[in-house]
């Protein structure tokens, strides 16, 4: 099949990769030419593992483009997987959603053969079958379901795990309201041979939003369950071990510590709030969830004023400023509120991250970033905030570690360790 993706970012990439790893003819298109030129060159745009390698192996099956009208005109299928970010009320940004559908429709006018377009971007429930239909059918002058298909196919990957996850998903959502785009989608992704769920559209744009709010109100609960814990002298890895042993309830994601980052849970519990308020619902325990998680980063500097009060002039070591490990994204990392709170008491600090480092400059240029970890521990007092794998063998002794994220290592030999949750 041949198939473009628009938004060629942490999900559009390694989507078009794994098609083309699947035997598929992909066309990636993007607004930055800089990502573009990446591909085109046998380079990944983002770090990721894995990613390199695969588009290396399938370079004769990927084209990388600005051309979006022309991607459009010779693919079958196309991908909206640009950025859907939050507005300041919370509530979900789609101009780059909406002005992709924009452009596709414009072609679609002139474009003879079916053509299926499909919203892999997160988007509040609704907006395919409300918003992007209606922008599509105005552009092209075509009806929905006769002249060319739509449907939602939300994306599950994880940072860090993205190209494992995109070839051997947990399931394989697919939102179609008609037979062609539902048979379509099916087909193309059987070859995967995960499980696949067909459901209305709106369907399969609720059933993202629910899992990013059922994963962020874990990790919020677990840490408010760990907050109380530190308190009491419990350790909260051992609570939520025997908890996570029941049938009912999973293990996975009773992460406690500074809380939840990135470029989804944030932003799609805060979409979901505030689109639920526009419909009249109040999403009451989800608003607890953010504000938990808000919460939660500003107990790691509390804990550092216990063994050091005034942070003036002092140097603080961070390790790790990605939102999670094996990624250099900083969307909405802890690492943000942390380092900005440690800059405005006056802190110096002195920071590593094996990825994410570049990414953080951009924002943060009056931190000093160095070359290795090591560096790092000579700081008069050291805050883990990435569970980076490389952190657990550092030499910890004599040294004073704050930690946000449960390194055992540290844990064990520094001279004075604070945990956040336990
Ligand atoms: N990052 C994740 O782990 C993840 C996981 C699941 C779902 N999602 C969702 O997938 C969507 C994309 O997320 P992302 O992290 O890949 O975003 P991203 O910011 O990494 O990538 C978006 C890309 O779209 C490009 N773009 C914007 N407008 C464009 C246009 N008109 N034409 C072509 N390209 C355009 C941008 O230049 C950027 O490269 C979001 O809705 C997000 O919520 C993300």
């Amino acid at each position: 099949m041949k198939i473009s993706v628009i938004g060629c970012g942490y999900v559009g990439c390694v989507t078009g990769v794994c098609f083309a790893d699947l035997g598929h003819e992909v066309t990636l298109v993007d607004v930055d030419p800089a990502k573009l030129r990446a591909i085109s060159a046998g380079r990944s745009p983002i770090y990721e593992p894995g990613l390199e390698d695969l588009i290396r192996k399938n370079r004769d099956r990927i084209s990388a483009t600005t051309d979006l009208r022309a991607a459009i005109r010779s693919t079958d299928i196309t991908f909206v997987a640009v950025g859907t970010p939050s507005q300041e009320d919370g509530a979900i940004d789609l101009r780059y959603v909406l002005g992709a559908c924009e452009e596709i429709g414009q072609v679609l006018k002139d474009k003879d053969t079916f053509h299926t377009v499909i919203i892999k971007s997160t988007v509040f429930p609704g907006t395919t079958k409300e918003m992007a239909c209606p922008v599509l059918e105005k552009a092209s002058g075509k009806t929905a379901g006769r002249d060319f298909g739509i449907g939602s196919n939300p994306e599950f990957l994880r940072e860090g795990s993205a190209v494992r996850d995109c070839l051997s998903p947990d399931r394989i959502v697919i939102g179609a309201d008609d037979p062609r785009t539902a048979g379509i989608l099916s087909d193309l992704y059987a070859p995967v041979g995960s499980v696949v769920l067909v459901t209305p559209v709106t369907t399969a744009e609720m059933i993202k939003y629910t899992s990013n709010a059922v994963l962020a109100a874990k990790i919020s609960l677990a840490n408010e369950i760990g907050n109380l814990c530190k308190r009491l002298g419990v350790d909260s890895r051992e609570v939520f071990t025997a908890v996570g042993m029941d049938g009912r309830v999973s293990p996975a994601f009773f992460r406690t510590g500074i809380g939840f980052g990135g470029s989804c849970f944030p932003k799609d519990v805060r979409a979901l709030v505030a689109g639920a308020r526009a419909c009249g619902e109040d999403l009451k325990i989800l608003r607890a969830v953010l504000e938990v998680n808000e919460e939660q980063p500003k107990k790691l500097l509390s804990l550092l004023r216990r063994h050091i009060p005034d942070l003036q002039g002092k140097i603080i070591g961070v390790l790790g400023l990605a939102f999670k490990p094996d990624t250099d994204d900083i969307r909405e990392s802890r690492a943000v509120p942390v380092v900005a709170d440690l800059l405005a008491a006056g802190a110096q600090v002195v920071a590593y991250d094996p990825a994410a480092m570049e990414n953080f400059r951009r924002v943060f240029p009056q931190v000093g970033y160095v070359s290795g970890p090591d560096e790092v521990l000579g700081a008069d007092a050291v805050l883990i905030l990435t569970e980076w794998r490389e952190f657990e063998g550092l030499d910890y002794r004599g040294r004073i570690v704050i930690d946000g994220r449960r390194l055992e290592k540290a844990r064990a030999e520094a001279m004075i360790y604070e945990g956040v949750c336990w």
